[in-house]
């Protein structure tokens, strides 16, 4: 799909992306000018259509990586006096708690294993027990390990209890759906360099605007103030501070792109069959997935490290990485793993050399016992 000598990256953003996308960051954009302000409309039209939110939901678009996007939707969507509850099995949670103690907002975790998925039944015993809960924040696909929480019945049990819902689709949005107009959603956070398959640079929220109407004032940042940036952009059409213009520019392609794929059902059945290539493919040497398939995205694999002496996190990268394929370590503490990404603009192929690429390096260096699970280092 995409050609040149430069290696593929698996990992879950940045990704590789088209030449198409790159191409479009060959023209400089004035950010006061009419033809770039009219990109951001389009762009932010197109996003909320993703989710099905015309009737309800506005997008704001706000410069820098996703974790400025989600601490921005917390900051401005949860009150200062108000308590969110975050259902955690992964890194990726673990950063909006982090988050929130930044922030001054009180917050509860509903702990969970990182291979078991927070369930509707969870959530509402837990908003039951804790009444000072106003929001709940949930990463609908947990990077970490790759794993995808179940984001109709989260939210069902949300609106059963009238809590506001923040979630943070970042690997998500764009590959598996997300319907607004089905189950309340406050928000969905995501960013450029993801499923849509841009470059990274920018995040979005997609906000119900009955709610992003009544944030003034919440956020304690002025960068951060999407409230602002929201009325500023219906006022003026620009973005209120430096906008990333390529950036923004190579997004567009990349949704041009993604809608002639046929939107999120054909680039979640894209991103399906590299997994399911890619799964099948492992297993064949030997290694194995972290996650059960059923809550398995078709995001990013998670495998054990092989237990064998010969195995070496660093020198296997290097030796797949001179095979074309950057892969990507694994971010859990009781194991050691490393992590595959199945998103960015590749396919089935791609998925193919990369199990040959690991098969001929871990005969390279000799590891034979690839089925055996490694645990991690203390500490
Ligand atoms: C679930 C999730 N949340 C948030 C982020 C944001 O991370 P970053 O700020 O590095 O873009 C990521 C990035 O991969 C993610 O996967």
């Amino acid at each position: 799909m995409i050609r040149g000598n430069d290696p593929i990256l698996l990992t879950p953003g940045p990704l590789t992306t088209s030449l198409a996308t790159k191409a479009a960051m060959l023209r400089d954009w004035g950010s006061w000018d009419q033809s770039f302000n009219a990109i951001t409309g389009s762009i932010c039209r197109d996003l909320v259509d993703v989710v099905r939110g015309e009737a309800t939901h506005v997008c704001v678009p706000l410069q820098g990586s996703g974790t400025f996007s989600v601490e921005a939707a917390l900051a401005n969507l949860v009150p200062r006096d108000g308590k969110v509850l975050v259902p955690q099995n992964g890194a990726y949670c673990q950063r909006i708690l982090k988050i929130l103690g930044y922030l001054g907002r009180a917050h509860a975790a509903l702990d969970l294993p990182e291979d078991r998925h927070p369930t509707g039944a969870m959530v509402e015993e837990a908003l039951r027990a804790d009444p000072a809960i106003t929001h709940v924040a949930q990463v609908h696909c947990e990077t970490g390990t790759g794993i995808l929480n179940p984001l109709p019945e989260i939210a069902a049990a949300c609106a059963r209890h009238g809590k506001g819902l923040i979630v943070d689709a970042m690997s998500s949005f764009g590959a598996i759906d997300i319907d607004v107009s089905r189950y309340p959603v406050d928000a969905v956070v995501a960013a450029s360099g993801k499923c849509i398959e841009g470059v990274p640079g920018m995040g979005f929220v997609i906000a119900r605007r009955a709610v992003l109407e009544k944030c003034q004032g919440n956020s304690h940042s002025l960068a951060m103030d999407l409230f602002d940036q929201w009325t500023y952009l219906q006022k003026t059409t620009q973005w209120r501070f430096t906008p990333p213009t390529h950036v923004v520019a190579a997004f567009r392609a990349a949704l041009d792109q993604f809608l002639a794929e046929g939107g999120t059902p054909a680039r979640g059945a894209r991103y399906a069959r590299n997994c399911a290539v890619l799964v099948e493919g492992m297993e064949a040497l030997g290694l194995k997935p972290f996650l059960p398939r059923a809550i398995q995205a078709p995001v990013i694999v998670t495998f054990h490290a092989p237990d064998d002496p010969a195995y070496v996190f660093q020198a296997f990268y290097d030796r797949v990485k001179a095979k074309g394929y950057v892969l990507y370590p694994g971010k859990l503490t009781r194991v050691e793993t490393f992590r595959v990404g199945c998103i960015g603009a590749i396919d089935e192929n791609e998925m193919r050399n990369v199990v040959s690429a690991v098969g001929e390096t871990l005969a390279e260096m000799g590891v034979r016992r690839a089925g055996r699970v490694r645990e991690a280092a203390a500490g």
